[in-house]
């Protein structure tokens, strides 16, 4: 399997050495930055970090590890579980951004390392209901399209507005569920008449063709994918220059972050690409090579401890606020108008571990 991972790698990269050559191309000149906030950017990767988290009492009432430096105070109002497909993700209010987060976990299923070797061949396959000529990978577009995913985040985005009105929305997610972040994003904006809606993903992979991320960054302009160093994930499925027609092709806009000095002397740069979302200058200048730096943004860890695990851990405490349907897919739901679940910590006598 290594030498199977090595072998690709060393495709990639001589198909990189030939794809990352000076490009003809007119960079739209843009006001670089104008919805990039460094601040926003760490408080959301705080959320796309305590998505992984697996013990889903203390997810739902938001005292996990995880949930406690900037995210303090979250009040989450659905936590969905898709065990068939195992994909997880959250919607709840954070009454200091005056907004509803929703955030989705990255891949579980597999060892990261498998996940990543398949990227490379995902095809571009579907075309995005609606948008003339815009193809995007099926597998993304279902994990959010055709899942029990999609129905509980809307309905608990509709139940959120009912009680705190038209506040913005931001999407994130990491990973996988960057990828997921995204088709919500669009849904939101498509198919719902959602007015601010607000997505940042990281180390997302490309999920549609060019025609598709044209149709995405009009629809969701206010859009940023942030890609760590050299992270591999974001430069999968590969882009072509000489395919433009028929590749893989990201939206704007991406902000790429690196390390510029030697020795003590280390700046952090956050640099906000140009408007293609192929910014020659941004993560393509360097080779994706790196799957540590896909683990780890603005110094918080995402993943989780135990990949390849998908199980939940749940407390009888709040089982009384789930449901369950047929195919074992899990939904933790509360009412926005009633107070937040405080746990009652003296009785652990009630611990009930729900396995996959
Ligand atoms: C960036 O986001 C933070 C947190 O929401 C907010 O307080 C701040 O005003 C924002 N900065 C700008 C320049 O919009
Ligand atoms: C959508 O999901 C259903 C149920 O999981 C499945 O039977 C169906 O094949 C999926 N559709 C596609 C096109 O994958």
């Amino acid at each position: 399997m290594a030498k199977r991972w090595w072998l690709i790698l060393a495709i990639y990269t001589c198909l990189l050495a030939f794809s990352s050559g000076r490009e003809l191309q007119i960079l739209e000149k843009v006001d670089h930055g104008s919805i990039y906030n460094h601040t926003m950017a760490t408080i959301l990767v705080e959320y796309a970090s305590a998505v992984y988290v697996s013990d889903l009492t203390e997810l739902f009432t938001w005292t996990c590890r995880r949930c406690d430096g900037l995210t303090k105070g979250f009040e989450v109002i659905e936590l969905v579980v898709d065990i068939q497909h195992c994909l997880q993700g959250f919607v709840g209010v954070a009454k200091d951004l005056n907004a509803i987060v929703i955030a989705f976990r990255g891949t579980q299923e597999h060892s990261i390392m498998n996940w990543i070797e398949d990227l490379y061949w995902k095809q571009l396959d579907l075309n995005y209901p609606g948008m003339d000529d815009a193809m995007v990978h099926h597998g993304f577009y279902y994990a959010y399209h055709n899942t029990t995913i999609r129905p509980a985040v809307l309905n608990a985005v509709r139940r959120a507005k009912k009680f705190y009105g038209d506040i913005p929305i931001m999407v994130t997610g990491h990973s996988m569920g960057g990828a997921m972040a995204s088709f919500c994003g669009l849904d939101l904006k498509v198919n719902h008449e959602a007015r601010d809606v607000r997505v940042m993903t990281f180390g997302q992979p490309r999920i549609g063709n060019a025609v598709f991320a044209t149709y995405y960054s009009k629809l969701v302009p206010n859009t940023i994918r942030v890609t760590n160093e050299h992270d591999i994930v974001p430069h999968l499925p590969p882009y072509y220059t000489y395919f433009p027609q028929k590749t893989y092709h990201h939206f704007p806009r991406e902000v790429w972050l690196y390390n510029i000095g030697l020795g003590s002397l280390v700046y952090k740069i956050e640099k906000v690409c140009d408007g293609t979302g192929e910014d020659p200058t941004c993560s393509r200048s360097v080779t994706g090579n790196s799957i540590s730096d896909h683990l780890v943004y603005y110094g918080v860890e995402l993943m989780c401890r135990t990949p390849g695990t998908c199980r939940i851990v749940m407390d009888s405490q709040v089982t009384e606020y789930g449901t369950v349907d047929l195919g074992g897919n899990f939904i933790l739901s509360r009412d926005p108008a009633t107070p937040v679940i405080k746990l009652n910590t003296e009785s652990d006598i009630g611990e009930r571990p729900v396995q996959n």
